[in-house]
């Protein structure tokens, strides 16, 4: 007999839509039911929990005058599902993630590239992976990576009994796109500033490109590394993050006036790139986790020789190494796209599998 779940979809965004599209198209033996698609001001939602129909999703949310759900409506409508139910969360939001361990322990698995939940307080993180009688399963992969099996693998070599020795890795898109752009191993003259300019107008970072400059994108999936790999980091701001954004500018306000004034302080990273660049080596702004270091957590701009994979990086790629006891001085690498809609719905959507493979109703 097959099996079946119920999924609720939160968050109807690029990811969303993506995760929607490749849902529908999906060939499989269990049969997914969607129960609930919400944005923030609107929900479609079968209260009798037969499936919606996915053909018309689009016109249909906005048709729907249904309100959006609060978590505790969510929790309260979802653990009445007479089938198991997977919640993904599709969103970034914040209190949606603090009641995951609330929707775990009415038995509600979740599959999200969200990261909010993961990188946030050390005491929310213990609360998603209490064991207990009927809790539901948590699954994360696309909150680091996008796509890219990057916490299943850390996963996998854990639980095989593999010893993390240390973790490098470049895990920002834009910061991958500015970093290679900026300093190559050829000469180039480009600015820091125009750089940065040229990442906003290809669509490459937030609307306010301070959000990815400040490194704290970068600090929280290495929040979630690390506690993967048996550090108990405070949260993302608890070890040395380095900020892009010049420490003149940190009280502008507007994002145009900060992307005018940017260039006033072009001198500051050039001098850092010509540096690299005379002994042979590249800037990449990487996380690092070294767990036999003092400092064992930390994010910031590295210098990187020419022989070295993170020189040779190209477009937004992401790339992360993974230096075990068992890979010893050869790293286990994973590079790829980090960001985009499709490969992050991909993670998330292969999360869904797995998790319904172990829930789903026979
Ligand atoms: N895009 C990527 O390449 C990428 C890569 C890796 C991870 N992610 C992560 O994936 C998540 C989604 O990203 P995205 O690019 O799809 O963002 P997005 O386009 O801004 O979509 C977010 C969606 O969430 C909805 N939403 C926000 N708060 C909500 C709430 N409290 N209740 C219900 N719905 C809510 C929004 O509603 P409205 O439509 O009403 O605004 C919107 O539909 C984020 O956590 C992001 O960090 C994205």
């Amino acid at each position: 007999m097959s099996r079946s779940v119920n999924v609720a979809i939160i968050g109807a965004g690029l990811v969303g839509s993506a995760f929607i599209s490749q849902l529908q198209t999906l060939r499989s033996s269990v049969t997914y039911n969607v129960i609930l698609i919400a944005r923030s001001s609107t929900a479609l939602v079968s209260k009798n929990y037969s499936p919606l129909s996915l053909s018309s999703w689009g016109s249909d949310l906005a048709a729907s005058h249904a309100s959006a759900f609060s978590p505790g409506d969510l929790a309260a409508f979802l653990e009445k599902s007479p089938l198991p139910v997977i919640l993904v969360d599709n969103t970034s939001s914040e209190s949606l993630a603090t009641s995951y361990p609330a929707l775990l322990d009415h038995g509600i698995s979740i599959a999200t590239p969200n990261k909010k939940a993961f990188s946030s307080d050390l005491g929310l993180w213990n609360a998603l992976f209490t064991v207990g009688e009927k809790r539901g399963l948590v699954y994360h992969e696309a909150t680091v990576g996008a796509g890219l099996p990057i916490i299943s693998t850390l996963k996998d070599l854990i639980a095989t009994g593999d010893e993390i020795v240390k973790i490098e890795g470049i895990v920002s898109g834009t910061l991958s796109y500015i970093f290679n752009e900026y300093s190559t191993l050829e000469d180039n003259d480009k600015k820091f500033s125009d750089v940065v300019l040229k990442a906003k107008e290809l669509g490459y970072t937030e609307p306010d490109p301070r959000e990815d400059l400040n490194g704290l994108d970068v600090a929280r999936k290495l929040t979630i590394l690390a506690r993967l790999a048996g550090l108990q980091v405070k949260n993302a701001t608890s070890f040395p993050v380095q900020s892009l954004i010049p420490r003149a500018l940190e009280s502008v306000e507007s994002v145009s006036e900060f992307l005018d004034k940017l260039p006033h302080y072009d001198s500051e990273t050039a001098a850092l790139k010509a540096s690299a660049k005379d002994e042979g080596k590249v800037l990449r702004f990487v996380g690092k986790i070294d767990l036999n270091a003092d400092t064992k957590v930390k994010v910031g701009i590295e210098k990187y020789d020419s022989s070295h994979p993170f020189a040779s990086l190209k477009g937004s790629d992401n790339v992360i190494a993974f230096y075990t006891k068992r890979y010893g001085t050869n790293p286990l690498v994973i590079q790829g796209a980090g960001a985009g809609a499709e490969v992050t719905a991909m993670g998330v959507l292969a999360d869904v599998l797995k998790i319904a493979d172990k829930v789903g109703s026979k």
